[in-house]
């Protein structure tokens, strides 16, 4: 069986790729994804934010050596060279995986100003990741700025850093565009190899008690796969040579196999990893690799994008065609009078 499948103009062995979390932070759970069959891993992301805090941490830091603490002698203070800050510890790490594992090492960029972004994407680069995921994590709050301004910031972004690194980008994309196909087929335009879809905006609630907001990082649940799974379909084989991810609720061989049924080259994990361990990793494969045995298809090729907008009879039903008939089909609750 082959389960083989292009990303990002990489090889990757099989399309189940752990997506941007904690879980490479230790090499043995890199190395445990990879025994289980990760084709590929994204690294969390690196914050600008982190690096901007450190640096501006250690430049208060050694003003006060040179002031507050003059009385007390050199000897009390650490040495400026063992401050290792974000940056470096991230690029250390990302070294240690490419050292400990076989498979690609994805990196995550998550950055704030123009500078930042390129300034540590070339460090990223240097430091041997085989391709660079952007992690815009951006909400456009700002009522005075447009949907195109918006567009062009990420379109600029990438055209930068396109002129800037070689190695393959990724562009973790927000729901939110109007028209997100054509914000897609830019950004492809613009140097991005591949998007994923969707990265996921966690929303503040409202604590009614202490009138307050709060922030629950809650597990996602397979029903966010559809929102993916339309827009892949519907990109599935329109724009040459961007791949597409998906990303968001996939916890069982079944979600996996309806967003490559839809046209993703691969498939990312993160919640179902951090709730039950690597090991569903494998779960999730045999369960794909089982599936495609009774199909009776011999490779990932065979089914990818089999059930797009390309393939279906009706492709306006990934539009809006059976709006009305899903609002008609809908059955009250019992003394339910509608
Ligand atoms: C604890 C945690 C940490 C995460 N850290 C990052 C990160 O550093 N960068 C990023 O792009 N996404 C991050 N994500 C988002 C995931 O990569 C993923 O896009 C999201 O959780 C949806 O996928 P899922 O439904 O499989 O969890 C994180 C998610 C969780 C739960």
């Amino acid at each position: 069986m082959n389960l083989t499948t292009s990303y990002l103009g990489l090889t990757l062995k099989n399309p189940l790729v752990p997506s941007a979390s904690p879980l490479t932070k230790h090499l043995s759970t890199a190395r445990e994804l990879e025994d289980n069959g990760a084709a590929a891993v994204i690294m969390w992301s690196l914050f600008e934010e982190a690096v901007t805090a450190e640096t501006e941490a250690m430049a208060r830091f050694l003003d006060n050596q040179d002031t507050g603490f003059a009385e007390v002698g050199s000897g009390f203070l650490p040495q400026h060279q063992d401050f290792t800050g974000a940056l470096d510890q991230y690029l250390d790490h990302l070294r240690k995986l490419k050292e400990t594992l076989e498979i690609p090492v994805i990196a995550s960029l998550n950055g704030v100003t123009s500078s930042g972004w390129i300034r540590h994407a070339r460090s990223i680069e240097q430091a041997g990741a085989d391709a660079l995921e952007l992690n815009v994590y951006y909400v456009a709050a700002d009522i005075r700025h447009s949907g195109a301004e918006v567009e062009e910031r990420y379109l600029n972004l990438l055209r930068e850093l396109r002129s800037q690194i070689q190695i393959p980008i990724n562009l973790k994309l927000s729901p939110a565009f109007s028209s997100l196909g054509h914000i897609v087929a830019a950004a492809a335009a613009a140097g991005a190899n591949g998007v994923a879809l969707f990265n996921r905006f966690y929303q503040p609630d409202i604590d009614i008690h202490g009138l307050r907001l709060q922030s629950t990082l809650r597990p996602s649940t397979s029903a966010e796969t559809l929102l993916a799974m339309r827009w892949l379909a519907i990109l599935y084989g329109r724009i040459e040579g961007l791949s597409l991810g998906a990303t968001g609720g996939v916890h069982t061989a079944e979600d996996a196999i309806k967003l490559l049924l839809a046209g993703a080259d691969v498939v990312h994990l993160c919640s179902v990893l951090l709730q039950h361990g690597p090991a569903q990793m494998a779960l999730i494969l045999n369960g794909i690799q089982e599936w495609m045995t009774e199909q009776g298809f011999e490779s990932v090729d065979d089914f990818r994008g089999r059930v797009s907008a390309l393939t279906v009879p009706n492709p306006a039903d990934f539009e809006r065609a059976n709006y009305v008939s899903i609002l008609d089909s809908y059955s009250s609750a019992p003394g339910v009078r509608v």
